[in-house]
């Protein structure tokens, strides 16, 4: 396994390997790899010839205040279960050569990004699409793989990749839960014991949406009313938004039906923590 810092070495490895005829396939990451990632990596290894992994935290997708600083990274650790898990190269930028001074392009993706973690992030998918539409042109890949995890961030990448004809396949995997229904997140190793107790307030709403719906209920309203009375009842939990919406769209719904997805952020003590699930039928 390669590590490659340099982004022109980046895309002259990507370059050779398209002439040699190698399919590239790609999992875009910020580090810290967990399950979730190794299992986007998985899927990777079986989508392509040459399989590259990005580790970068990528700064333009942080607000003001956010935990740019503090996210966490270790490369050593992150090398060795990328090698592993069949990675063949490692692209580990450095932000000044992402962004070099006199940097001045920036990708903005309308409509779906209005809503949920665009509204309470604003800019964030602004760099998200920046970042991303940078490594697909450093790495140029025929596959790239992403999580189910970041709901909105997919269907964000789907819409830039099919406005602006990227000849990209976009894959989307499940979320990797822990045993005990946690979705896996590098973010977690934020939270104390006390505080991981209360996370599970994310996985078991979507549990509790999910029992609402099978009896029958299907007004979003008061489907997502009883779950803020019940994530109100943890000590730490402060919800961001708690939300229905069209698959697709992202548009909120007043009904549920076979489109409907259940969107989470929720702050456990300083965490925003993430989740989402279909409520109708398992599309995962
Ligand atoms: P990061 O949070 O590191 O996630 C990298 C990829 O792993 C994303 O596609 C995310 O959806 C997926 N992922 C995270 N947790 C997962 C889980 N529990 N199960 C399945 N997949 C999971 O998302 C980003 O990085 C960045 O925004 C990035 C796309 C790399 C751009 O900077």
């Amino acid at each position: 396994m390669d590590i490659i810092r340099l982004v022109s070495e980046m895309q002259q490895r990507a370059i050779s390997a398209q002439a040699a005829g190698q399919t590239i396939s790609f999992v875009p990451t910020m580090g810290f790899l967990h399950q979730g990632h190794l299992s986007l990596i998985e899927e990777g290894r079986k989508k392509g010839d040459l399989l590259v992994l990005s580790i970068f935290v990528n700064p333009t997708q942080f607000g003001q205040g956010e935990d740019f600083e503090d996210y966490p990274r270790g490369l050593q650790q992150d090398s060795d279960l990328a090698q592993e898990a069949g990675v063949d190269i490692i692209f580990a930028p450095e932000a000044s050569d992402m962004y070099p001074d006199g940097y001045a392009t920036y990708v903005d993706v309308e409509g779906i990004t209005d809503n949920l973690c665009g509204r309470s992030r604003p800019g964030h998918f602004r760099g998200v699409c920046t970042v991303v539409s940078k490594l697909f042109n450093i790495v140029q890949p025929q596959v790239a793989i992403f999580g189910n995890k970041d709901f909105q961030q997919l269907a964000v990448i789907r819409r830039i990749t099919l406005d602006m004809n990227m000849p990209v396949e976009i894959v989307g995997m499940s979320i990797f839960r822990e045993s005990d229904g946690l979705a896996m997140s590098s973010r977690n190793v934020y939270l104390t014991p006390e505080l991981r107790k209360q996370a599970l307030v994310l996985s078991q709403s979507l549990l509790k949406a999910k029992a609402l719906v099978e009896s029958g209920e299907t007004d979003c309203a008061t489907v997502i009313s009883r779950l803020r009375e019940s994530i109100a009842c943890q000590p730490d939990a402060r919800i961001d938004y708690v939300q229905i919406c069209h698959q697709s769209t992202l548009a909120d719904q007043d009904h549920i039906d076979i489109d409907s997805v259940l969107l989470l952020a929720v702050y456990v003590g300083n965490t925003r923590l993430i989740d989402n699930g279909y409520l109708v039928q398992n599309h995962d």
